[in-house]
């Protein structure tokens, strides 16, 4: 779905990054091999989520919802040298698709993969992040918000995906449809908890980028 009207969609494109060569590929085997490819990214949103990972300068990233990595590889290339990218996704049969991509990067030793559901495996992560990507299973994004809320660190970023579901959010919303009532009450919790600031961007699907104050009382 398109927010804007094609032609000045195609104009801002046209103007913006050209997608890098490697992502080209992985999106032409993601289209040949996988299921459900309208899932990636795709270029534009791509090179926002670049500028903003390169704007940060993150020493650790986390990403929730990895399907074939194009997302992953576009925040990677904001990490420090040293930094880390932990992504988790619940489809095992990914994984091998991922490595290759990320091993014919330059970041695929940065990239740590884990599989299984994200409810399970961020409680296990040892570690606190400078940016966040929530790109999972849409009725389990208050979950995650409070999962990792404590594991970002002061001023890091969470950016969310899909906050705008097609436009959904502005129609009457079905008595059976979960997703569109999830991310009301996201973006509801969002806009009110007082330990970050938010702005909603209308890029593709709607992004939201969520910065975590340098002091935070714990509600
Ligand atoms: C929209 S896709 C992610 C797209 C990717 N971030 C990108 O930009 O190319 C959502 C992914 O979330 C994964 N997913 C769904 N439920 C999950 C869960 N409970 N835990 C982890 N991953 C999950 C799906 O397997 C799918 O690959």
């Amino acid at each position: 779905m398109y927010f804007l009207p094609e032609d000045l969609d195609n104009y801002i494109v046209a103007h913006s990054e050209q997608e890098p060569e490697l992502l080209q590929q992985l999106t032409r085997e993601t289209y040949q091999k996988i299921l459900q490819p309208i899932m990636l990214s795709g270029p534009y949103q791509g090179r926002v989520l670049s500028m903003i990972s390169k704007l940060i300068r993150p020493q650790s990233i986390l990403e929730l919802g990895t399907f074939t990595g194009y997302a992953t590889l576009c925040l990677a290339e904001g990490l420090q040298k040293n930094g880390n990218l932990h992504t988790i996704d619940i489809n095992e049969e990914l994984v091998d698709f991922q490595r290759k991509y990320f091993d014919k990067s330059e970041y695929g030793q940065q990239i740590i993969q884990h599989t299984g559901s994200a409810l399970d495996i961020i409680p296990e992560l040892n570690q606190t992040f400078d940016l966040i990507f929530i790109d999972a299973d849409k009725p389990n994004y208050s979950n995650y918000f409070h999962l990792i809320i404590d594991k970002l660190n002061p001023g890091g970023i969470i950016l969310s995906d899909n906050v705008l579901w097609h436009g959904k959010v502005v129609e009457p919303v079905g008595e059976k449809d979960i997703s569109t009532k999830s991310i009301l009450d996201y973006n509801q919790l969002l806009k009110s908890d007082k330990r970050i600031e938010t702005v909603v961007l209308p890029i593709r699907d709607g992004l939201t980028i969520s910065r975590k104050l340098e002091s935070t009382k714990h509600e």
